[in-house]
């Protein structure tokens, strides 16, 4: 259920490359969020507030932290890197819908671009607490936007690193390297059939990042028969249903709403093969 609230700022640090980590105090009244939802945050002095996806989400002490990245590009998010301890923001949230993960324990694929890494990060934490296997790609333009790297290299079985200045991991697009992989998986396939689409083992893809990043990669995982689910944005104004204007055109025709059927979407909706 979407609640209205004021956190507490509990923590706020400014990371590389004008990423910025936001930890708030829970209101326990709210919902617990889940992997792929997404909150408005709601600067003082801006009249619309701003949709960050939700980056984290746990408790210390007896008391529930709710964690945002994000990357400061504007007035809104630069207002929101301003905040200090102690100062409360308005929010309302948890909104949209969540990664579906399944039953069984196939391998989970994470594509991030950028500041895609932010909805992907709890999403792989939550994967990593039920023992999934875990192949991460993170691909960003410049070396010094790798967020958490340590952290993510926990939580996964195998991580792919790709800069496009080539100072760390493999020089070129997140794209490549996935492409590279699919190959890989596909003659597993003939081995042991590990990467069955049709099968339980088959892998399931989680992507977030730029809209051309997302059009690639699902090029090439719906290519390869890997289901695939995509987290898209648009600007949003209203995060609840009413304004209309972050509604998404389907292959078939079907306007979808990112803040209320979304932020998640079955891939093959948008693209297929
Ligand atoms: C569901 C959802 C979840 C998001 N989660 C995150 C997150 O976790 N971390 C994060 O850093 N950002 C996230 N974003 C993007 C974030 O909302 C925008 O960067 C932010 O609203 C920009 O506000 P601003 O006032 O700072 O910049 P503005 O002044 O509004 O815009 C600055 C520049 O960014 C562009 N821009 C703004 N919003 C978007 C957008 N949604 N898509 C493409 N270009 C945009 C503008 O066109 C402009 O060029 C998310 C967006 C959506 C829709
Ligand atoms: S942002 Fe207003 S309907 Fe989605």
């Amino acid at each position: 259920m979407i609640t209205y609230s004021r956190l507490k700022v509990a923590h706020i640090r400014h990371l590389k490359a004008g990423y910025v980590l936001l930890t708030l105090l829970y209101d326990n009244q709210m919902t617990p969020p889940q992997p792929g939802q997404f909150f408005m945050l709601k600067p003082r002095n801006t009249i619309i507030a701003r949709p960050i996806s939700v980056h984290n989400f746990f408790s210390v002490l007896k008391k529930n932290y709710i964690e945002f990245l994000f990357k400061v590009v504007g007035r809104g998010t630069e207002e929101l890197s301003d905040m200090k301890k102690g100062d409360m923001l308005p929010v309302w949230g948890p909104i949209g819908n969540s990664f579906p993960i399944p039953e069984d324990k196939r391998t989970a694929v994470l594509i991030a671009g950028g500041r895609g890494i932010a909805p992907l990060f709890f999403l792989a934490t939550r994967l990593f607490e039920k023992k999934y296997e875990i192949h991460f790609f993170y691909g960003v333009k410049n070396s010094d936007e790798l967020i958490h790297l340590l952290r993510i290299k926990n939580l996964s079985t195998k991580l792919y690193i790709s800069t496009e200045d080539g100072k760390k991991g493999k020089k070129g697009f997140v794209t490549n390297l996935f492409q590279d992989a699919v190959g890989n998986y596909s003659s597993q396939v003939k081995e042991n059939l590990l990467f069955d689409y049709e099968g339980k083992k088959s892998p399931v893809c989680y992507v977030c990042g730029p809209d051309i990043m997302i059009e690639k990669v699902c090029d090439i995982s719906l290519t390869g028969r890997i289901k695939t689910y995509i987290s898209l944005e648009s600007h949003l104004a209203c995060g609840t249903g009413v304004c209309l204007g972050c509604t998404v055109e389907t292959r078939g025709g079907r306007l979808l709403h990112i803040c209320k059927e979304g932020p998640v979407f079955d891939a093959e909706e948008f693209y297929c093969k």
